[in-house]
């Protein structure tokens, strides 16, 4: 009868201990997931932003200044009166969000970086080649990866830049450029945003620490609770046996 008694106390302790770490560990991942979904989304509108700001720019203003007679080139600041390629604009933009230094970045690139561009084109780690790998197989998915990007953690996503019908004559009949037979659907680039979570992450794990404080205390209570409970039927129980 006794042993009968401890075993269920025991059992009664158990349950109790692996339901508060069951919970934390349901909240725990909870949070990483809502993280990521979060920054995910930020990011996957992030790069649709950018790249409506290229075509809009090469629309409203790459075009109509060409029928005006304006230079369009990537070597735009050494020659009067002349502006940036939507490409150029776009490398120009990702640096500037660079240089704001909340670690965020932003990086346009290719196999096929044009002569100008060799030092700084070109996928430069293992996640830009793998990105580019599997964007030239599905151009309509995003790549990404979570992870350590210069010392931070980091959500890297890539997108396929692809070529449309009016970017092909001057991708084919441009001088300089290292491939001239680009077709309609091709992968051209890869749109890469850098985000660091490293921020959120620290915050979630205070928020976590408070969580296992609370449930600690729910712990705590619940087994004095059972403590009290059990005693005061015990004697309950001796006294009706007396
Ligand atoms: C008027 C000519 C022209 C048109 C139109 C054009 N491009 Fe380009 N593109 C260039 C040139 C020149 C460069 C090199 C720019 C530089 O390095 O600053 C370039 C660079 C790029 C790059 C970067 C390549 C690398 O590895 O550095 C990508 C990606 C790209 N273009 C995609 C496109 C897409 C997609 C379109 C159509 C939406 C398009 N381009 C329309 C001329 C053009």
């Amino acid at each position: 009868m006794n042993i009968f008694k401890n075993r269920t106390l025991l059992l009664l302790v158990i349950s109790i201990v692996v339901g508060l770490v069951g919970i934390f560990w349901y909240i725990s991942r909870l949070q990483s997931t809502l993280i990521e979904t979060m920054a995910l989304q930020g990011t996957s509108l992030y790069c649709d932003m950018l790249q409506e700001v290229r075509s809009s720019y090469t629309s409203e203003v790459v075009v109509r200044s060409q029928a005006r007679g304006v230079e369009v080139t990537h070597d735009y600041l050494t020659k009067e009166g002349a502006i940036p390629l939507p490409a150029t604009f776009s490398m120009l933009l990702g640096k500037r969000v660079g240089e704001r230094g909340d670690g965020s970045s932003t990086r346009l690139y290719s196999e096929f970086p044009f002569p100008w561009r060799k030092a700084e084109g070109g996928p430069k780690d293992d996640f830009e080649r793998e990105a580019l790998q599997y964007l030239k197989q599905n151009p309509t998915k995003a790549y990404y990866r979570i992870g350590t990007f210069q010392g931070r953690e980091s959500l890297r996503y890539a997108r396929a830049d692809v070529m449309r019908f009016a970017c092909i004559k001057c991708h084919n009949t441009h001088p300089s450029s290292p491939k001239t037979d680009w077709k309609v659907g091709d992968v051209r680039g890869i749109l890469e945003v850098v985000r660091p979570l490293d921020v959120a992450f620290i915050q979630s794990k205070a928020n976590l620490r408070e969580t296992a404080a609370l449930l600690g205390v729910i712990g705590i209570s619940g087994l004095l609770l059972l403590g009290f409970t059990i005693s005061k039927l015990k004697n309950n129980s001796e006294t009706l046996k007396k």
